[in-house]
């Protein structure tokens, strides 16, 4: 089967249809792992299926924020500003917002020496209208840097352009955001060197200390913002991502040792629903205590953790939705009940909140060409299985550890 082009998809006209506020509970069956200590409010069978409110204190931001934790999402700026049932989707759901691109050097960076930040301050101002808070994403990656940074920078030039991006960037939203991703995934072990990091541009033009220069210049810029840096693959029960881990962890503290200014660390949290033969994404049933080991190493060197870009990929699943919609919920129950159960933990973001725009198949999506359904609503705006996990697994939270 052909796949649909992503333009193709992103100028379908259905609509989302959030303005009902309603949607269907799902079978507990399918409304993920049911906990046996705390049997579920909302017990109900495979054929008692009845419809409930999503919105005002009935959805995820409300949730949350009743357990003492943030949930928001990675915001589609395209759809966005052309879709009105998207960006009632996001009102409805999120206390927080993060740009999904308008944040990152390729949107922000048409030249060398110019900005645009069209992208960037419309997501702002949609967030301050609905008093949202905004996570910036990201300051410096190896990937999405603009096509001309390769021809342009140098080790004569490369501090000078790092510095100049980030006083102008994080210093335009001063005080204004509730975090940065200063550095964006450092990591990468099988590159080989000792220390672990990465080969990445910014590596080979400035040298290791590229990393402790991002974030004292951030600080500099946004005194108010609280400064993370930001992986995937740390979440596997697998050599890779004990290895993965270990190194994050050593980085880590060697920059406390060194005062670099530091707050967060954000585990990126994309999973799947099942074990694929994709090295980084881990299946929910791979995750486990040395995660948590993790979780609280971060949290002992007093920094926070941030799930920042959580969804569940379905990729190695058959393609009955019911099925998939079954096997991603328990997988977000199974990962958030885990890592809610560290104080550390206060922010919970979806990369992404309808399988509409999801990130997951534009590279390498599900071989029958499905969409994928990582998100806790689907393509229609429809609340899926995975909202009442998501839910549930917020509700969870124990109260000494929302209030500590
Ligand atoms: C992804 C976006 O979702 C895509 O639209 C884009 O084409 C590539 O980047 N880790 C990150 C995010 O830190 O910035 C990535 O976002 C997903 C993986």
């Amino acid at each position: 089967m052909r796949r649909a082009s992503r333009r193709e998809f992103l100028g379908t006209a259905a609509r989302l249809g959030v303005g009902a506020a309603t949607a269907t509970v799902l079978p507990l069956a399918v409304a993920g792992r049911a906990c046996a200590a705390k049997p579920r409010r909302a017990a109900s069978t495979s054929a008692d299926v009845k419809t409930e409110s999503v919105a005002g204190d009935s959805s995820l931001g409300a949730h949350g924020a009743a357990h003492g934790l943030l949930y928001g999402c990675a915001v589609n700026m395209n759809a966005l500003g052309a879709d009105a049932a998207y960006a009632a989707l996001v009102r409805e759901q999120c206390r927080i917002v993060v740009a999904e691109n308008a944040m990152k050097w390729g949107a922000l960076r048409p030249s060398a020496e110019g900005f645009n930040f069209d992208q960037a301050d419309a997501l702002v101002a949609f967030a301050e209208a609905n008093r949202m808070k905004i996570r910036g994403h990201n300051l410096v990656w190896h990937q999405n840097n603009p096509k001309w940074f390769d021809a342009t920078a140098t080790k004569e030039n490369a501090r000078g352009l790092l510095v100049t991006h980030i006083e102008t960037v994080a210093g335009r939203y001063a005080g204004r955001m509730h975090s940065w991703d200063v550095v964006n995934e450092a990591i990468d072990v099988a590159g080989g060197r000792a220390d672990g990091l990465r080969n990445s541009v910014w590596l080979r033009l400035i040298d290791e200390d590229y990393i402790e220069l991002a974030f004292k210049t951030a600080r500099e810029a946004d005194p108010q913002a609280l400064l993370t840096y930001n992986d995937y693959g740390i979440e596997p029960e697998t050599h890779a991502g004990e290895q993965k881990r270990e190194a994050v962890i050593e980085m880590l503290r060697r920059m406390v040792a060194r005062r670099v200014p530091l707050d967060a660390v954000g585990v990126q949290s994309h999973i799947a629903a099942a074990v694929s033969t994709d090295g980084n994404k881990s299946a929910a049933s791979q995750v486990g205590a040395g995660l948590m080991r993790f979780i609280a190493a971060v949290r002992e060197l007093g920094l926070q953790v941030f799930v920042t870009e959580m969804d569940v990929n379905d990729r190695a699943l058959a393609a009955d939705e019911p099925g998939r919609d079954a096997a991603v919920a328990a997988a977000y129950r199974q990962y958030l009940e885990m890592v809610l159960g560290d104080p550390a933990v206060r922010l919970v973001l979806t990369w992404g909140i309808t399988d509409r725009y999801t990130w997951l198949g534009h590279e390498d999506g599900r071989a029958d060409g499905k969409l994928e359904r990582p998100l806790p609503f689907d393509a229609e705006g429809k609340a899926k299985a995975a909202f009442f996990a998501m839910r549930g697994a917020f509700d969870q939270r124990e109260a000494a550890v929302s209030h500590g």
